[in-house]
């Protein structure tokens, strides 16, 4: 178990701030036109994200075994039907997709490292920084060296389990990211695109969402909070019973919040000054803060440690999204965690390589519409996958439960909260996931037209 409240924390805070906050936040909202996106997102986290984010830790802290050993055990101790044990299964399969290409976007931060502390963009303009990014993505041998560097690290801390040893790390580099944030907002405060950037973040302009963008606002939600796939039940199983689940719940969504929000605000203005595109896509936190740190002072150490910083929390985040299968495997088969540690890599990383081909030879192969094969496999996780295990997970702990398990858990000082949560997680949270997937393939225009050609 974790020591004290405090460490949990830690854990599932370096588990929900990596890459989705500073690379993915930043780079879809800009895709999706900032201001609406950014206002759907808040309301994901606090009404969709948030109670579930409760329900995975409620289920975790009482089955206390991996994912997929917790629905056994509580569906078999309540009676409830098997197939509630899909969750698990469903999280595992959505874990893989999501860690191998989560990989080898780790992989291009960490190869930002050697080029900062080279100093490649001191004093670069947009064009360099841009040409720079294109050229690293046309080369996948580079790419592949990345990803299997980062593979490596993340495997050899997952085989020895060293969440003691990360947790001591948590605690002074992820303050320190967040102080570099500060330093490069500080930055972007300064520059002249700081009002078109904070325009861009909170000018709520409805004309700017499509009808995709519903979805990957609600995917961005579950995403960074690292839900739906049962990654927070798997941590939550080492939470103390006596400390305040919901309290704990609500300090992680915030922190994770406050670093993506940040992120954003420093990155838009750098767009803005630069006459960088918003919409950019997946290179956007690689061309911006790069151009960032080369015209600060300190800029080559900053803009080292940043990215330092910045791989650090991926490989936090890439554990908690292994954790799933890896304690299944070992908790099942009595395995050797290194052994599994090692089958799991392998896995994730061939898959991964798709992903890599997706930036270079692949880029014109399409699986379905204008995907690529990275965008697919992120498309399907994400705003798929997730929400649908994050609604299952939501109505077994609403309904499946005992409410005499979820008011222990919930802890019986607040029985409004119980309440509350209750409707959150089965009314609105499922409404919500449904009806935001059926905006997304027309259904309510259909709907609406039928209702129309009725009346
Ligand atoms: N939340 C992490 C991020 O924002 C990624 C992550 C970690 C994740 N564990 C997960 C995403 C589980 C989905 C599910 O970078």
């Amino acid at each position: 178990m974790w020591s004290n409240r405090w460490l949990f924390v830690l854990a599932a805070a370096g588990s929900a701030v990596g890459l989705g906050n500073i690379w993915k936040f930043p780079y879809i909202a800009g895709e999706n036109g900032g201001g609406a996106f950014v206002l759907l997102y808040l309301l994901c986290v606090a009404f969709v994200g948030i109670p579930i984010m409760m329900a995975e830790v409620l289920i975790g802290r009482e089955g206390r075994h991996s994912p997929i050993n917790t629905m056994r055990t509580l569906t078999q101790q309540h009676h409830r039907n098997r197939l509630w044990v899909t969750i698990g299964w469903m999280g595992v399969v959505a874990g893989f997709l999501i860690l191998s290409y989560y990989v080898v976007i780790a992989g291009w931060a960490l190869h930002y490292i050697w080029q900062m502390a080279e100093g490649t963009f001191v004093g670069a303009t947009g064009e360099l920084a841009e040409a720079t990014f294109d050229a690293f993505l046309a080369d996948p041998w580079q790419l592949v060296l990345w990803q299997t560097l980062f593979m490596v690290a993340t495997v050899w801390i997952i085989s020895h389990g060293v969440i003691k040893g990360l947790e001591r790390a948590i605690r002074w580099f992820m303050p320190l990211l967040f102080v570099l944030l500060m330093v490069l907002l500080g930055y972007a405060v300064n520059s002249d695109g700081f009002d078109a950037g904070w325009d861009f973040m909170f000018r709520f302009d409805w004309s700017a969402l499509d009808q995709g963008s519903v979805l990957i606002a609600m995917g961005q939600a579950f995403f960074t909070l690292s839900l739906g796939m049962g990654a927070i039940m798997a941590y939550g199983a080492y939470l103390p019973s006596d400390t305040s689940l919901t309290g704990t719940v609500v300090v992680i969504a915030l922190l994770d919040t406050l670093v993506a929000i940040a992120a954003g605000l420093a990155i838009f203005p750098i767009v803005f000054s630069n006459g960088l595109d918003a919409g950019e896509g997946p290179g956007l936190m690689f061309v911006t803060i790069p151009l960032a740190f080369g015209q600060m002072p300190f800029g080559v150490l900053f803009g080292t440690l940043f990215f330092v910083l910045v791989s650090f929390a991926a490989i936090t985040s890439a554990i908690s999204i292994s954790e799933p299968a890896l304690a299944y495997l070992v908790e099942q088969y009595n395995a050797k965690r290194s052994r599994v540690a090692v089958s799991l890599g392998v896995i994730a990383w061939i898959l991964g390589i798709g992903s890599v081909l997706s930036f270079n030879h692949w880029s014109d192969v399409h699986i379905v519409g204008t995907l690529t094969f990275f965008d697919f496999v992120d498309y399907v996780s994400q705003n798929i996958m997730l929400p649908l295990g994050g609604v299952l997970i939501a109505l077994f702990a609403a309904f499946a439960l005992p409410k005499t398990v979820v008011g222990n858990q919930l802890g019986l000082r607040h029985p409004a909260v119980a309440v509350v949560w209750k409707l959150l997680c089965g009314v609105v949270a499922p409404v919500s996931v449904i009806f935001v997937f059926a905006v997304t393939v027309g259904l309510d225009e259909l709907v609406l037209g039928l209702l129309g050609a009725g009346g």
